[in-house]
């Protein structure tokens, strides 16, 4: 007996010394179990008193689905709690989330009004690379699910953006892809900008891949996401429920190929947060602020500060957290050969002359 209690406190001693006393980006972030935390591309809600963060799980050899969205939860940010898999990929031949499917940048919002929990992500249907660009949706009725997968589809099929008026819709009916053949000339990305993908995809839907949730002081929610080609981004407007598009989407920063979008708002000022599109690979993180969701949306300098700064620290921005002690930024330092081995980059956000810093610090404990 007394053996047994003694092997049980060391037990528990290993445990407590392998989780997390700080944060460490880019280094091993235990669990409560001493586990690697595998939440990748991932996001965070506050519910009540506790924190979830919803994220892909990474396998050891492939990038690919094979277990689904997972949730972890925390009172700290510090100490992170496995709660299992939130929502689980199918075995069923030809389902939209068939085990080997893409699902990638799961984030997690909840509706006052329904008091469902609306997870939206990434989708691309297995064996299609990423051809598919699609976005599904899943709801559950506890923030560490299960999730119910609903429906996965390509955005706004149909409708216009609504800064295209008369004018706008003369030139995008001039345009037509077959007319370019050579992509990246100034002439393609000028009809890029002006709309070519946008009246390419409006028959089938717009493109939806790299994405983020955001829910307005009004309650009102916006999925932002990558579209046509990664050229643009698109914020477009969610239902009552948070569970469809209204039809109301704008497009941001034309032409200008930006991915890994993270938003917040500081001071009724909207600053969103993006990186460039080479893969896996990190590039310099982008910055951009507007008074509207709606824009105009305009850009500023790289906000990272510090060693690897222009390659945004190593790596991809995934997530804004906005919590009473101050604003994380939250990245992925992406390990595609072995991607479960993928690290985690959680900084504060400072701001200097009113514009977010966001400054390397080899250790920080949030203080809530
Ligand atoms: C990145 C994207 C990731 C993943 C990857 C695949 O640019 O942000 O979420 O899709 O490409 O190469």
């Amino acid at each position: 007996m007394m053996k047994k209690l003694v092997s049980i406190t060391i037990l528990l001693l290993v445990a407590i010394r392998a989780e997390a006393q700080v944060i460490r980006s880019g280094e091993l972030w235990p669990d409560d179990e001493g586990v690697h935390i595998n939440a990748h591309g991932g996001g965070v809600l506050k519910y009540g008193d506790t924190y979830y963060w919803y994220g892909e799980h990474k396998a050891e050899n492939t990038s690919n689905a094979l277990v689904g969205v997972t949730c972890y939860s925390s009172k700290d940010l510090l100490h992170w709690h496995n709660c299992g898999v939130a929502l689980s990929v199918s075995d069923e031949h030809g389902h939209d989330l068939e085990r080997g499917c893409i699902l990638e940048r799961p984030k997690v919002i909840y509706n006052n009004v329904t008091r469902k929990f609306c997870m939206w992500f990434h989708l691309e249907l297995k064996g299609r690379g990423y051809d598919a660009a699609r976005y599904g949706v899943a709801v559950a009725e506890r923030p560490e699910g299960p999730f119910k997968f609903l429906y996965s589809q390509r955005a706004d099929a149909g409708t216009w953006p609504i800064e295209f008026g008369e004018k706008e819709l003369a030139i995008v009916d001039t345009l037509d892809v077959a007319n370019f053949e050579q992509q990246w000339t100034p002439a393609w990305l000028k009809a890029v900008g002006e709309g070519l993908f946008v009246k390419r995809d409006f028959q089938s839907g717009q493109m939806s891949r790299d994405m983020t949730l955001y829910v307005d002081d009004d309650g009102r929610a916006y999925h932002i996401f990558s579209s046509e080609d990664n050229l643009t981004l698109h914020i477009a407007e969610l239902t009552a429920d948070y569970l469809h598009h209204t039809g109301r989407y704008t497009r941001m920063a034309p032409a200008g190929h930006n991915e890994a979008p993270a938003i917040f708002k500081h001071d009724d000022t909207y600053w969103m947060i993006t990186s460039g599109c080479t893969g896996w690979e990190p590039n310099e993180a982008r910055m951009f602020s507007s008074t509207s969701i709606w824009g105009p949306w305009q850009q500023h300098p790289n906000p990272c500060r510090g060693p690897k700064a222009e390659k945004t620290f190593g790596g991809q921005s995934t997530f804004i957290l906005k919590t009473d002690a101050g604003i994380i930024f939250m990245a992925d330092i992406w390990r595609p050969r072995h991607p479960i081995d993928a690290r985690y980059i959680w900084l504060p956000i400072e701001f200097e002359d009113s514009k977010p810093v966001i400054r390397w610090r080899d250790e920080w404990k949030p203080q809530l």
